[in-house]
């Protein structure tokens, strides 16, 4: 459920939505058989959880990693923690799947509804990888299990991380359909840097990488200081209607975020040929071939394992913000009071509702940011 009226007299909100796709194109992640019930949410009584970057995991580590990935890519799709249904989660709220009760809009056409383009986009996804990493923990009977974040931030985490890359012998975090020119270069957290690509090289004293570097970080003390100054302009606008579209976003999701959707993704079909099924294509909500996927198209993005890493950055960002940075929420019951369903406990899956209030700070959620990187923050030195 969403909250109550909009300032503009939408009466969108207060409505649970649901997920009616009705054809199997598309995989909504509906429950089987239909729980009857919710439970609510019960704030987690320790820190337990230690997210680190991906690029200083230890050998052991990188494994565990693996592992959970490869536990949970092995459960039937049925299961709503799989790998695929997890994904279908990321698609279906994203890509018109959810419409708000149609009784209530006045046109033939059901709102659809997003997570995106808001302020639902980093609580919602906040949980959304809370119950992911929940779950990878739960499958290789470690709770202490943190999900690792790529470190875009600093200049070390600045290129795709090696174990997504490695493919030796079936590396469950490896996804073919990433963009090849961009794997091993420094990435442009400037989504419209047109710069020639550099191969990636921490220790590079070059002038040129040296620039790009530095850019980078620019763009994040943009996102997270300069523009981010407040709760709608970091966080994103009230929710009111499903088409305010990008203005809707705050700089968390704006910015870097973005940017890094479209980096890692694969970004059109070979040369010479369209896009279609054969080409790689992906079948998105009007019912076109789009080529840009997995990362690099929202609908399909959760389909790269990635995409849970990326997002852990992206949420240590948010809590930069509110933490380290001393910035504050939004104080309206209608953000604090919206709720969400997810499955835990992939043994035996429970739905659990749960709100945005109960997330706003990550000990609630049993884990946390190594202190480490919150002593040096590279960004905060590029003072425009
Ligand atoms: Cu739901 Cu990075 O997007």
């Amino acid at each position: 459920t969403l909250g109550e009226k909009c300032p503009m007299g939408d009466k969108v909100n207060d409505k649970v939505v649901s997920c009616t796709d009705p054809n199997t194109k598309f995989p909504c992640p509906q429950p089987t058989p239909a729980p009857a019930t919710a439970v609510d949410f019960k704030p987690e009584s320790t820190v337990k959880r230690v997210r680190r970057p991906v690029h200083l995991l230890t050998p052991e580590e990188q494994e565990k990693y693996k592992e959970a990935v490869r536990k949970m890519r092995a459960l039937p799709s049925s299961n709503p923690l799989s790998f695929t249904a997890q994904a279908a989660i990321h698609q279906a709220y994203c890509d018109k799947h959810y419409i708000y009760d149609p009784s209530s809009s006045k046109s033939n056409k059901p709102t659809t509804f997003d997570v995106h383009n808001s302020w639902l986009f980093p609580p919602w996804h906040r949980m959304y990888i809370y119950f992911y990493e929940k779950a990878l923990g739960d499958l290789i009977g470690d709770d202490t299990f943190a999900l690792p974040y790529w470190s875009w931030d600093t200049p070390a985490g600045m290129v795709v991380p090696a174990i997504f890359k490695d493919n030796s012998d079936d590396n469950p975090l490896h996804d073919g359909n990433r963009n090849p020119d961009h794997l091993d270069t420094l990435v442009h957290l400037d989504q419209g840097d047109t710069s020639e690509l550099i191969p990636f090289d921490a220790t590079s004293q070059d002038p040129e990488y040296k620039a790009g570097v530095f850019r980078n970080l620019c763009v994040v003390y943009q996102q997270q200081v300069r523009l981010g100054t407040d709760a709608p302009a970091f966080l994103g606008s009230k929710f009111c209607t499903q088409s305010t579209g990008r203005q809707g976003q705050g700089t968390l999701e704006r910015m870097a975020h973005t940017a890094m959707h479209v980096w890692a993704g694969r970004s059109g079909p070979p040369p010479g040929s369209s896009c279609s099924a054969a080409t790689g294509g992906f079948l998105n909500h009007d019912g076109e071939f789009s080529c840009q996927n997995d990362m690099g198209n929202l609908g399909s993005a959760g389909r790269d394992p990635l995409f849970y890493s990326h997002h852990s950055n992206v949420d240590r960002m948010w809590h930069l913000w509110s933490t380290v940075l001393g910035n504050k929420g939004f104080d309206d019951d209608t953000w604090l009071d919206a709720s969400f369903d997810f499955y835990d406990n992939y043994k035996n899956p429970q739905l659990v509702r749960i709100k945005f209030r109960d997330v706003l700070e990550t000990r609630n959620l049993g884990y946390t940011y190594d202190a480490e990187s919150e002593k040096d923050l590279p960004w905060m030195k590029c003072q425009l």
